[in-house]
């Protein structure tokens, strides 16, 4: 079974839908340890009541990003861990990681990108007054939401809609997407 690391920074919603795909099976792949740069953040408190073990880290306790993306690395290698999905990590990847994983960190965006990149999507998709947004599965480069497109799918913006009902709307979508699309990923390198 192929080996993933998830990535998150806060709530962890994606986490959880990626924890349970697996658990029923819709997702092969084993969760070896989920990697978060905010200490008390929920995804943390998720990743262990799902048994999987974590690797929290305040990047302010390291010099650059180079030394604590060193520790990560040499958790991940440990551990066998072949693909990085990012789900809310709120930081860039940088060269360390990036050059020891080439295109096998993944992430997802929660606007149809290029539009809307970086923080906030949905309040700039809302501010912007498009009729659509949606989600952007990606895999990461060393641009802010820039690497090669995997996969998209769109959300219906009603006058109606809130930031709230949006990002609402935005997460259901984005719970069923990613598992799907990462076990379309980890099926074809099993071919
Ligand atoms: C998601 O909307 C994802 O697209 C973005 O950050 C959010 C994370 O939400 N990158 P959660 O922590 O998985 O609930």
């Amino acid at each position: 079974m192929t080996k993933i690391a998830v990535f998150a920074s806060g709530n962890g919603s994606n986490l959880q839908a990626i924890m349970e795909a697996i658990r029923g099976g819709e997702l092969k792949a084993t969760l070896a340890i989920v990697i978060c740069d905010r200490p008390g953040a929920y995804c943390v408190k998720r990743a262990e009541q799902g048994g999987i073990p974590s690797l929290v880290f305040r990047p302010g306790d390291f010099e650059k990003k180079e030394d604590y993306e060193e520790l990560i690395k040499q958790k991940l290698w440990k551990l066998e861990v072949e693909y990085l999905v990012l789900a809310g990590y709120m930081r860039m990847i940088g060269p360390t990681l990036l050059n020891s994983y080439p295109e096998k960190i993944i992430n997802i965006h929660p606007s149809l990108l290029p539009l809307f990149p970086g923080k906030d999507a949905v309040g700039q998709a809302l501010a912007a007054g498009v009729k659509e947004s949606g989600v952007t599965i990606h895999y990461v480069d060393s641009g802010m939401d820039t690497g090669p497109i995997i996969a998209q799918e769109k959300v219906e913006i009603l006058e109606t809609d809130t930031g709230e009902s949006l990002a609402l709307k935005i997460h259901r979508l984005e719970h069923r997407l990613y598992p799907q699309v990462l076990q379309r990923i980890l099926g074809k390198k099993e071919e």
